[in-house]
């Protein structure tokens, strides 16, 4: 066991001073701009959905009513929707029933013919709900 272990380690050790050496024999005047750096957005949650971690109507829910709601609640609605969820003075009386219907449950959106939020989304959406629905 040590044995072995002993010729990892040293074939580890191989492996890294290869690896630098190629590495920088190919970098060839060490630009940084190959090197990505993530803006620092302190919008986006650190759990990597990309959903923001402070859901308002400017950053996430307008954006949410707009990609799953309002190919039928539109203003005037189509496809036997009752009223329009475009604006966020459409939405605000509805917050009650829209939380039953689309993070209680997933009765709406009302066909699957259309893109459907994810469930990370539909949760997104009930924090906003429960946070007083933020408009910015
Ligand atoms: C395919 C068309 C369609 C889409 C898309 C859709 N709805 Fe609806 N929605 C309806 C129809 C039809 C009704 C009325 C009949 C009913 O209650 O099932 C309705 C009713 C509702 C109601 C009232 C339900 C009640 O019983 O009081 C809410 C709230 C609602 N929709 C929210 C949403 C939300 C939020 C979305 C987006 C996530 C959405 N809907 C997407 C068609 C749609």
């Amino acid at each position: 066991m040590t044995r072995r272990f002993g010729w990892y380690f040293i074939f580890a050790v191989l492996a890294a001073v290869f690896g630098i050496v190629g590495v920088s024999a190919c970098d060839g005047g060490g630009s940084d701009d190959d090197v990505d750096e993530l803006p620092a957005d302190d919008d986006v949650d650190d759990d990597d959905d990309g959903l923001p971690e402070n859901p308002t109507w400017e950053n996430f829910a307008e954006n949410f009513f707009q990609t799953y709601c309002v190919r039928c609640h539109q203003d005037p609605p189509i496809n036997d929707a009752e009223f329009p969820l475009e604006t966020y003075e459409d939405v605000l009386p509805q917050l009650t029933d829209i939380k039953l219907q689309a993070v209680v449950s997933d009765e709406m959106p009302a066909d699957d013919e259309g893109p459907l939020p994810s469930d990370a989304e539909r949760e997104k959406l009930g924090e906003w709900i429960d946070a007083g629905a933020p408009e910015n």
